[in-house]
């Protein structure tokens, strides 16, 4: 039998920790046959939405969950951890200035990294989801010097899915033969959601998707629009944000890091940036990634077209001032 791994989610008792939590005990992120500790931190006032979420989880007779550690001390929570989801942070509210939210997400992310880098595992594999949450995993790396920067990636997963959605709904195709999309940049909405290597398998082979779909002004529009505002789409329906297929990404994310991307395939993942495609280095930036044994690769060689050109240097130039901000606030 498999030494159990512990997974630490943060947040947990918010809307998506809700959702993840039986996720990761059901053997959705790590696999059937992979037992597995839950670390479940939040803040004080969530004490007691915690608890019952441990509850829930006793009552729930998982069997691969070894488990559960819920606790609101974050030294306790880091321990041990192989894998950290870092879901808690401080959502912006109604007239906050944008620099307010930046500060109360950089001291929150500077002081669990900093409980990450002494109590996690060695080779610890940390998701940031929570927004800003390209410059969340930055400030987290900036202040975890010894967790390899190869370690510290941030959810653009479910902007790939939704712009895998999309295409299959628009061709009326299983969305399981559809592959190969981008997302570029920031997870907010100048992220660029990109088709242009994205193709679908089809009776007679695998077809790219910019000629099945050939209709340029909706690839270059709505398309793209849709999957950028989708979150917003979501919050009017809703009146809740995304928690569902947040969470079912977040397992995405991490299992591909960790058990691999199937031959031919990409996905997309938030990672710290070597320069490739001239972005630049030292910013957090979604790009197409290969993964194999642990480790993930940006998919090198791509051809980026005027147009592309443009979408990935404005989303690059969001971060830039967003990594500006965040190191602002820090002193
Ligand atoms: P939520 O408000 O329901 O839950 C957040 C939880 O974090 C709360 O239980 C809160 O008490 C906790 N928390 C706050 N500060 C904390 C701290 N210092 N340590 C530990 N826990 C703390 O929010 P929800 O809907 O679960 O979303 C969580 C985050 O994920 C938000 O920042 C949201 O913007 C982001 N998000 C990111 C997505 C992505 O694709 N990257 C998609 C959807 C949401």
């Amino acid at each position: 039998a498999k030494e159990p791994v512990r997974v630490l989610v943060t947040g947990a008792a918010g809307q998506i920790g809700y959702a993840l939590v039986p996720m990761i005990a059901r053997g959705v992120m790590l696999g059937a046959d992979q037992p597995v500790i839950l670390h479940m931190l939040d803040i004080p006032p969530a004490a007691e939405a915690l608890n019952g979420v441990k509850m829930e989880l006793v009552d729930a007779a998982f069997p691969l969950l070894k488990g559960v550690v819920a606790t609101t001390d974050v030294v306790e929570a880091c321990t041990g951890v192989n894998i950290a989801i870092m879901v808690g942070g401080f959502p912006r509210k109604e007239g906050m200035e944008r620099k307010d939210v930046m500060s109360k997400n950089v001291s929150i992310y500077k002081s669990q990294a900093s409980a990450l880098e002494k109590h996690a595992a060695a080779n610890c594999k940390v998701l940031v989801v929570a927004n800003p949450a390209n410059t969340n995993a930055l400030i987290l790396k900036e202040f975890a010097p010894s967790i390899p920067q190869k370690n510290i990636t941030c959810l653009t997963r479910l902007d790939h899915n939704r712009a895998l959605g999309q295409v299959s709904e628009r061709l009326n195709v299983q969305v399981s033969d559809v592959k190969n999309v981008i997302i570029w940049g920031n997870h907010s909405s100048t992220q660029y959601p990109d088709v242009s290597h994205a193709t679908v398998k089809t009776p007679s082979g695998e077809k790219p998707v910019p000629a099945l779909i050939a209709d340029d002004a909706w690839l270059k529009g709505e398309f793209i629009t849709t999957v950028q505002q989708r979150g917003a789409a979501i919050i009017k329906a809703r009146k809740l944000s995304s928690a569902l297929s947040a969470a079912s990404s977040a397992c995405d994310h991490i299992r591909d890091w960790v058990l691999g991307t199937p031959e031919g395939t990409w996905v997309s993942m938030g990672v710290y940036s070597d320069g490739s495609y001239n972005v630049p280095a030292g910013l957090i930036y979604s790009f197409p990634v290969t993964c194999c044994n642990g480790e993930w690769t940006i998919v090198q060689g791509l051809s980026i077209d005027d147009f592309s050109r443009k979408k990935l240097d404005l989303t690059a130039e969001e971060l830039t001032e967003e990594k500006a901000l965040a190191y602002s606030c820090l002193s």
